[in-house]
């Protein structure tokens, strides 16, 4: 599907993705300690359509996270609603696939065995679900990887896995939060490309969590500007630019530009000493 070629508003699934849309209504997030209390998201209004890839771009600490847990079914908001497809969201489940911020492995199983551990509850055989999970080993290029121990990875291996054991549940929505931060810079434009290639190939609803003004742009349909703590909404930006995008046409195009300097001058008058490394 190309950028705004779904009617917005609709929230139901698309006949050409599959996939469910996402909407939340009037996200707020309270959190009481003992120390007092954190307004972290208010009043956040945000859509995403079925297939389409959305960014959320915001200062360090204003509530991405909170918010993609959110829609996840991790943590309850304390007011508003989300709705995935048509159903309101109440608690984990399958169909939404998350990756976290941090690498969330299980150590004491090798490559193989973190991607078939999810894939327990489909209901197949021992033997199909090595398949399977071998497809999404390939997928991410850790072909001949699949005996070691995450501990044997490196930080690119790693987040490459996490996405694979994600992937493999095949989740008509995929929530990601920050999950090429722990990358350098090299590794990094490469994993973009690659999640690129899938999305392209499987039409996923995607919300993606990142500090990088270039990688939203890189990879989004549209970019949902957070602000600083408590998190509101404070602007969403169309991106026109042609896909498949590839990183130098993309950077050299007067539309990047303008994107770039209108993202960076909003968030500039946030906290612009925690943005990412790229700014202008
Ligand atoms: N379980 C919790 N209990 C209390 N406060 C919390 C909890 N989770 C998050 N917070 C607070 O909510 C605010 C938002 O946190 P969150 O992790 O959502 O931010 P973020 O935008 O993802 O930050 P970063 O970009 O650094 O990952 C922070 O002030 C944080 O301290
Ligand atoms: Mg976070």
């Amino acid at each position: 599907m190309e950028a705004g070629t779904t009617p917005p508003g609709t929230g139901a699934p698309d006949v050409a993705s599959g996939a469910p849309g996402i909407r939340a209504e009037g996200v707020r997030k309270e959190f009481s300690s003992r120390r007092g209390e954190v307004v972290a998201l208010d009043e956040i209004e945000l859509e995403v359509h079925p297939g389409e890839f959305v960014s959320i771009l915001g200062p360090s600490g204003c509530g991405k996270s909170t918010f993609l847990y959110i829609v996840g079914g991790f943590v309850e908001p304390s007011a508003g609603t989300v709705v995935v497809g048509a159903e309101p969201v109440r608690r984990p489940s399958p169909e939404r696939g998350i990756v976290f911020q941090e690498f969330v492995l299980f150590p004491w199983k090798t490559v193989l065995g973190n991607v078939t551990f999810g894939l327990a509850r489909k209901g197949l055989g021992r033997a199909e679900r090595k398949q399977l999970a071998q497809r999404y080993i390939e997928m991410v290029h850790l072909h001949g990887f699949e005996h070691h121990y995450p501990k044997e990875l490196s930080g690119g291996m790693k987040q490459r896995l996490a996405i694979a054991r994600t992937l493999a549940t095949d989740p008509s929505v995929l929530l990601m939060d920050e999950p090429f931060g722990a990358v350098d810079a090299q590794t990094r434009v490469v994993l973009q490309q690659e999640l690129m290639e899938i999305w392209e190939r499987t039409k996923k609803t995607v919300l993606f969590v990142t500090h990088s003004v270039d990688e939203a742009i890189f990879l989004s349909d549209r970019i949902y500007v957070f602000s600083q703590r408590p998190a509101r909404v404070k602007a969403v930006l169309e991106v026109n630019l042609p896909r498949p995008r590839s990183d130098e046409e993309i950077r050299a195009s007067a539309e990047y530009a303008e994107l770039h300097r209108e993202l960076w001058s909003l968030l500039r008058r946030e906290q612009p000493e925690e943005l990412g490394d790229d700014g202008p």
